[in-house]
């Protein structure tokens, strides 16, 4: 259950990347033909992967090529692919029971999910904990959590903000324009605020947001909304789709001020920098601020889809039947969750930590020497590097796609890193050689590392 315990993993180190075809293969090609023919046209494809399987860090396409993960699922694959504790814990509780609906029946796997989330809460208070199926619904469930009790309309959110695709999400969500261009009338009442945009690396840019908290107060709780309005303040400690830019603590200190002062509820999505990301559970307590509601999802059961929201006890003032969710909490991605926290709780949060310095170091040198990166920042393994272009970004995750290292464009013109919180050092070590060739590839010279051969190795 350690973090290089299973064989497969062990396997996965010794050979990865390794290319057997040119990219996309003869059978990716066949199946992206007929994707491109019956699926959605909204989906956003990054590149020609087509998966057939995955392992640790490892994930094979149809053709039999092996790339090296880096994007995790978007940030999901918390304990790497088919983890054998996780999947043990999945096949035992499929054969035992698969779904009872939660919202209406009492659930082992339920109590016992709960229980565990609510002790690790970022908070002094009690917790009390719902859960359901996907990061949007958890944000859905926190603004009416946030509504119901405060009795107020308003929501707060930030520019750059991702919160999910469901229509209250979506009124949060400020990332790209055509995630909202034409679906609107969205949520009435709610304003977005500046949220700080620390560039420290190369460009130094951006302060301690008080320029940004001024902003908010003034502008928007002095002008456009009543504090008293206000039901939530809704914010990611580290934009995640935005460009993994992290909010300040003191920034977040300020949130939490006025926060207390009008008695509006502080929602911390999580989402993708909870379930020990970033080295520890939460962001909010690398910031050391307490939020009133965290919201999870993404690595909380390695895959099965689960998000949860954990509040305060106080705010739990909704009777029953003000929520629930057929699906939510079902057996199999509680267990998947429970055998998940059980993996994290084994020395994945200090590998996160270890392993994120060593990458953020590692590409600080590489790009170095690459005035096209403006800037590399994250905390733990949410690790961002920044182009001054989104056309560069692009091709240089095109260019390590080739070289079979799956990395994640986000933000405008930034690269993520978010791989498994298993990753070793190997596998951090062979990513930053391939990010370096990536560069070189793009046109970016770079000095070659020390003891780097073609493979990036
Ligand atoms: C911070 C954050 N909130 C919410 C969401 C929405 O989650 P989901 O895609 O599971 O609905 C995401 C997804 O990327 C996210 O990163």
């Amino acid at each position: 259950m350690s973090v290089d315990a299973s064989p497969s993993a062990a396997a996965a180190r010794a050979a990865v990347p390794h290319l057997v075809t040119p990219l996309p293969g003869p059978r990716a090609q066949a199946l992206m033909d007929r994707d491109g023919a019956v699926v959605s046209p909204s989906l956003t494809r990054a590149y020609a992967l087509a998966a057939a399987s995955g392992s640790g860090y490892t994930v094979t396409d149809l053709d039999g090529n092996r790339f090296l993960d880096c994007a995790a699922g978007i940030a999901v694959a918390s304990t790497g692919h088919a983890h054998p504790h996780v999947v043990e814990a999945i096949q035992r509780q499929a054969a035992e029971l698969i779904h009872i609906a939660a919202t209406d029946f009492y659930e082992p796997r339920y109590v016992e999910l709960a229980e565990r989330l609510a002790a690790l809460a970022p908070f002094e208070e009690t917790a009390r904990v719902f859960l359901c199926n996907s990061g949007t619904e958890a944000i859905e469930g926190a603004i009416k959590l946030a509504r119901y009790h405060t009795r107020r309309p308003g929501l707060i959110a930030f520019e750059g903000a991702f919160h999910g695709r469901t229509m209250g999400a979506l009124s949060l969500t400020n990332s790209k324009l055509k995630q909202r261009a034409g679906f609107g009338p969205l949520l009435p009442m709610v304003y977005h605020a500046p949220f700080p945009r620390l560039r420290s690396w190369r460009e130094g840019t951006g302060g301690d947001g008080s320029a940004e908290l001024e902003v908010l107060r003034r502008s928007i709780l002095g002008r456009l909304i009543a504090p008293l309005d206000v039901a939530a303040i809704v914010i990611e400690p580290i934009q995640g789709e935005g460009g993994y830019f992290a909010a300040p603590p003191a920034f977040l200190r300020g949130l939490r001020e006025i926060c207390d002062e009008y008695g509006i509820v502080l929602v911390a999505d999580e989402i993708q920098s909870g379930m020990g990301r970033t080295g520890r559970w939460w962001a909010m307590e690398q910031a050391g601020v307490e939020p009133d509601v965290i919201t999870v999802a993404k690595g909380i059961a390695s895959g099965m889809p689960l998000g949860a929201f954990i509040g305060r006890e106080s705010l739990f003032t909704w009777p029953a039947g003000a929520h629930g969710s057929t699906f939510a909490g079902n057996p199999i991605c509680c267990a998947a969750a429970l055998a998940t926290l059980d993996v994290i709780e084994d020395g994945l949060l200090d590998n996160a930590a270890r392993m994120g310095a060593r990458l953020k170091a590692g590409l600080e040198q590489v790009a170095a020497d690459c005035p096209a990166v403006r800037d590399i920042r994250g905390w733990g393994l949410m690790v961002a590097a920044e182009f001054g272009t989104h056309d560069e970004a692009n091709a240089v995750q095109a260019a390590a796609f080739e070289r079979g290292l799956l990395v994640l464009e986000c933000g405008e013109a930034a690269i993520r890193f978010c791989p498994p919180l298993m990753v070793d050092e190997a596998a951090v070590d062979t990513a930053i050689g391939l990010f370096a060739e990536s560069l070189a590839a793009v046109g970016c010279p770079v000095r070659p590392l020390p003891g780097m051969d073609e493979t990036g190795g």
